[in-house]
């Protein structure tokens, strides 16, 4: 039988996944949000980094940024049509002198060495995807780095509202008319069968108390008859991300939980917001302040973010 990083690498490397990931922050609300401060603290941790990793570093949304600003920067993804996806984006903003593109897999950093880099990333949930191995990827990753850390993972906390509302997506469209497929199934399929939606209380207890969204077993299983299922994903939960990480040497742990404010927020005032431009970067700014409070770190939309010295 084969394992979850089989999954994982079948799933990314579907054609389809560079062209899906690049689309969603033109089409979800939370998706600008969450890149947005992710890429704000980026941007404040970046004074005096020179070279940095990014592990599942996708279509380039983090690494072809700090190429940008002139860190030297190996992109590394499980999947070759995101490197592809990536290496075009970085040719067209001249920065390929920058970037080094890596087809390989979170568990096995064996080729870099310790302190190797300023800064490592890893960002919007590759580390949860690593199940069962995802204690001993942030151990390694933490080891290539030289300054700091900025990780963010699936999230327990943040999750769960998603089997009381299988139509939460809908809250964060942009354009209801997008004739994105994901857009069409919320709102044509999802939200319509709200109304006869009775959450599974017992599904719900289990995947809170495991921490990940289905059985591994079945999903293998599936994998090994020919299906492409979504990669087995380990959520954390806040204290538990900080202690792994604090094992491995990082200091000063700060957490955050992008999207924790905006989900308190309905769609037509959202949208509003994100329509004129003055009143989306004052939005946005108090978002990044507001979903930094480490009282909001569990309940961000998606993903728990983790950002430490070592
Ligand atoms: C949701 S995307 C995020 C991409 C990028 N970090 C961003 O925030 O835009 C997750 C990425 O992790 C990569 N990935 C998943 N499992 C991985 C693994 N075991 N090793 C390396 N990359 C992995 C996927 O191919 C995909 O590009």
């Amino acid at each position: 039988m084969s394992n979850a990083g089989d999954i994982a690498s079948r799933f990314w490397n579907q054609p389809q996944k560079a062209s899906e990931e690049e689309a969603r922050e033109r089409t979800f609300i939370d998706d600008i949000i969450q890149k947005d401060h992710i890429e704000r603290l980026i941007r404040s941790h970046a004074g005096g980094i020179a070279t940095a990793f990014d592990g599942g570093a996708g279509s380039g949304r983090f690494s072809i940024m700090l190429a940008q600003m002139g860190v030297r920067v190996v992109h590394f993804d499980i999947s070759q049509p995101m490197i592809d996806a990536a290496r075009a984006r970085a040719a067209q903003s001249g920065v390929l002198d920058n970037m080094q593109f890596v087809h390989g897999r979170l568990e096995d950093l064996r080729a870099y060495r310790d302190r190797q880099f300023d800064m490592v990333l890893s960002i919007d949930s590759p580390i949860s995807y690593t199940y069962p191995q995802h204690e001993a990827v942030i151990g390694n990753l933490i080891r290539l780095a030289g300054k700091k850390v900025i990780f963010s993972v699936a999230s327990n906390m943040g999750w769960i509202p998603y089997l009381f509302n299988p139509a939460q997506k809908a809250q964060y469209i942009l354009n209801k008319q997008d004739d994105d497929p994901f857009v069409r199934w919320t709102l044509d399929d999802a939200l319509p069968a709200l109304a006869s939606f009775v959450p599974d209380m017992a599904a719900v207890r289990r995947t809170y108390a495991r921490q990940m969204m289905a059985d591994l077993t079945q999903m293998l299983q599936k994998h090994d008859e020919g299906q492409t299922q979504w990669p087995h994903t380990y959520a954390f939960m806040p204290d538990e991300l900080r202690a792994i990480m604090a094992q491995s040497g990082a200091r000063n742990i700060r957490l955050s939980g992008p999207g924790a404010l905006s989900r308190c927020i309905p769609n037509e005032v959202l949208v509003n917001i994100m329509g004129n431009a003055t009143m989306r970067r004052e939005f946005l700014d108090f978002c990044f302040a507001y979903d930094t409070n480490p009282y909001c770190a569990g309940m961000g939309k998606d993903n728990l973010v983790a950002c430490a010295d070592v």
